[in-house]
């Protein structure tokens, strides 16, 4: 399913970070949030989890533990709890800066955006099981092209030590060779048909190819972009400081099929996440409660945000429901 793809089209040549998202598979856009509003937009992370009755207090390290937070995996991805619909991701997401650097990659600035959520990663934690690395890509491997452009909104500083993205830089470049060498039978991913999981027979292929992980570091409001054939994976802080970052997709609104376009206007009412490519294929599950680590459905997540978002003319075109 091929698709138009501006920033690939006319590359080399931007004089800016376009170019380096094409020829490394990734990018970092610098203050795309201003500095202080970034940590604001954290604060108000912090404050969501402080929210829930589960006895979190931010500066009590005893209680960064798992009995006093909301369900999350890998160390602090939170999903349920109608988390991608909070009103300080959506404020996140109507950001002119992010909204701009959307525009550029794609030619447009009539964009839609993916329901995603983010992580909050507090440092220091004994409580969590290593679940891998799982490195892989967020597009199906019967697509060519450049399809989707992942954002990562970074919300803390985000030096060598502290949890962020890792990339493998390059191999969205090689990505479709690969497939196109070993073949496309088989098939990793855990449910949404843009994701594939590699193992490490198929990485070192790309290693020997002279592809290396790269530690993406970041500032508070600074947009990391990525082509989605790009391989990647996060890791968690191993310094001092806590991660808090949110995942932005944006895409052209004229990609977006009637068809899809009526399931996202179900999750927006529902308030139900949905995976990166916001424009097809969209991935959602109904609304189940979250399972805490007794076993038992977390009696908190009701799948409504704490806090709704506003259904500002910005928020309804950026779901897709209003037309520009
Ligand atoms: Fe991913």
């Amino acid at each position: 399913m091929p698709i138009a793809v501006p920033v690939e089209k006319a590359s080399p040549g931007f004089g800016d970070w376009r170019d380096e998202l094409v020829t490394k598979g990734y990018t970092v856009v610098k203050g795309a949030v201003p500095r202080e509003r970034a940590l604001e937009y954290r604060d108000r992370a912090f404050q969501w989890l402080e929210g829930f009755p589960l006895g979190f207090d931010r500066n009590d390290v005893s209680t960064w533990k798992n009995e006093h937070l909301p369900v999350h995996v890998k160390g602090g991805m939170f999903h349920g709890y109608g988390f991608c619909h909070e009103e300080f991701l959506w404020d996140l997401r109507c950001e002119d800066g992010i909204i701009d650097a959307f525009a550029k990659v794609w030619g447009t600035d009539e964009l839609i955006t993916s329901f995603d959520g983010g992580s909050i990663m507090l440092p220091k934690r004994t409580d969590v099981k290593d679940g891998g690395k799982w490195e892989h890509m967020d597009q199906s491997l019967h697509r060519r092209g450049f399809y989707c452009c992942q954002g990562l909104v970074n919300l803390n500083d985000c030096g060598p030590e502290d949890g962020g993205l890792m990339v493998l830089e390059g191999s969205n470049k090689l990505v479709e060779e690969h497939f196109d060498i070993h073949g496309r039978e088989s098939y990793k991913t855990w449910g949404p048909f843009d994701w594939y999981g590699f193992t490490e027979e198929q990485q070192q292929w790309f290693y020997d190819r002279g592809c290396k992980w790269t530690k993406v570091c970041a500032e508070p409001g600074d947009l990391i972009l990525w082509d989605s054939r790009t391989m990647h994976y996060n890791v968690r802080p191993s310094g001092e400081r806590d991660r808090v970052c949110t995942y932005i997709c944006m895409a052209p609104a004229s990609l977006l099929s009637d068809e899809d376009r009526i399931q996202r206007a179900e999750c927006f009412a529902n308030y139900r996440g949905t995976t990166h490519v916001p424009f097809a294929a969209v991935f959602s599950r109904a609304h189940e409660p979250v399972v805490r680590h007794d076993g038992k459905p977390c009696p908190h997540d009701t799948g409504v945000p704490r806090n709704l978002p506003k259904k500002s003319l910005k928020v309804l075109r950026l779901v897709g429901i209003e037309p520009y």
